[in-house]
């Protein structure tokens, strides 16, 4: 697709000003009528909120098990409309955001490349966000770039007619509903060992570019006696933004190389695979650090209950045979990301209550 002119910047008069501000400061701006209302950073959650919506991914996978209750569902947000703006690489995310949608009623567009929409012609993503206000009730975005989510937001909140963000990625940064689906895992996976609560939970891969781990670990703050061991090569180390808010909220985290010595202390493994696209030549990163890969070997060396998760997708991390093991969680995990995404549209649209009732 030709491009016409370069992507237009213009200057958004204080954002610079909100965007420096500390995260503590910002997310009342992201709230309306006293619920969160756009999804930009896992720090707005409490264990309240994570608690209420798990139990509400609990009953919307509940009465999505029968033809009448589907339906019930089905009924719940017709009259929305939804944006899927995914202009970097997605399955997952952007399949369970499409059906969560689907399963509440909600009908969606899609966006999913900067080559097909106006920003070709120099259109700034400012506004074609804007443009999507204008259409939809409720937008979803994957961008490669830190912050656009957060931006976005910020925009459509001072227009006339702001709709929700939710974000679905924003580059290296955050990605808060992943870190909701991981929770969500967590505690089914832990159901009947005393919930999240009390674990130690090893994070392993690229550490400094993974989202997925960055904004799990802000989470881990709802919970009581939680502790980290992260576990990466020394150049993917996790960023010390993110030990920082470890030491300030007393959560003990322990940082390693030698990923064997720690599998027969932890409850819970998470692994992610090295995020390449954000070198500056993804093909100089053609290591695969094979002493952070999960390996049929290890599966003796693991506690009984140990959840092995992936936000997926998968390189060589986990070996494809570990998928028979029953603590091999991810496929699990995979599907918990479409129940608590629905769960988390039926809040932003407060038919939640309407839900929960069906089944009291
Ligand atoms: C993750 C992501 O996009 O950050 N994938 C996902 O959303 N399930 C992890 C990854 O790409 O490695």
């Amino acid at each position: 697709m030709e491009k016409y002119a370069e992507q237009t910047q213009q200057e958004f008069e204080g954002w610079e000003e909100f965007f420096s501000k500390p995260v503590d400061e910002k997310v009342e701006n992201f709230i309306r009528n006293q619920r969160i209302y756009d999804i930009i950073y896992a720090q707005q959650f409490d264990r309240s909120f994570l608690d209420y919506l798990c139990s509400l991914a609990d009953s919307i996978r509940l009465l999505a098990k029968t033809k009448v209750g589907q339906s019930k569902l089905r009924h719940l947000l017709p009259h929305k409309r939804a944006m899927l703006y995914f202009v970097q690489p997605s399955t997952r995310t952007f399949l369970s955001f499409q059906n969560a949608c689907h399963i509440l009623g909600l009908s969606t567009s899609e966006i999913r490349g900067t080559s097909t929409s106006s920003e070709v012609k120099g259109e700034s993503p400012e506004d074609t966000i804007r443009t999507f206000a204008s259409y939809v009730d409720l937008i979803i975005s994957r961008h490669p770039e830190a912050g656009f989510a957060e931006k976005t937001a910020w925009v459509l909140n001072q227009t006339e007619y702001p709709v929700p963000v939710l974000n679905g990625g924003s580059g290296p940064d955050q990605h808060p509903t992943q870190a909701l689906l991981d929770i969500y895992t967590l505690e089914r996976e832990f159901r009947t060992i005393g919930g999240l609560d009390g674990k130690k939970i090893a994070m392993v891969g690229d550490l400094k570019r993974g989202r997925t781990v960055r904004s799990l670990s802000y989470l881990m703050k709802n919970y009581q006696d939680v502790e980290l061991v992260y576990v990466a090569p020394d150049v993917f180390r996790m960023k010390d933004d993110i030990k920082e808010f470890l030491n300030k909220h007393a959560i003990p985290y322990k940082e390693t190389e030698d990923f064997e010595s720690i599998m027969p202390e932890v409850d819970a493994i998470y692994m992610t695979r090295i995020q390449n696209e954000y070198a500056e030549n993804p093909a100089s990163e053609a290591e695969t650090f094979p002493q952070f890969h999960l390996k049929t070997k290890h599966l003796s060396m693991i506690q009984t209950h140990c959840a092995i998760l992936h936000p997926l997708p998968r390189r060589y991390e986990i070996d494809i045979r570990i998928d028979k093991d029953p603590r091999a969680a991810y496929w699990r995990q995979e599907r918990c990301g479409m129940w608590i995404r629905a769960a988390l549209i039926a809040y932003i649209f407060r038919v939640d209550g309407e839900i929960m009732d069906e089944l009291s």
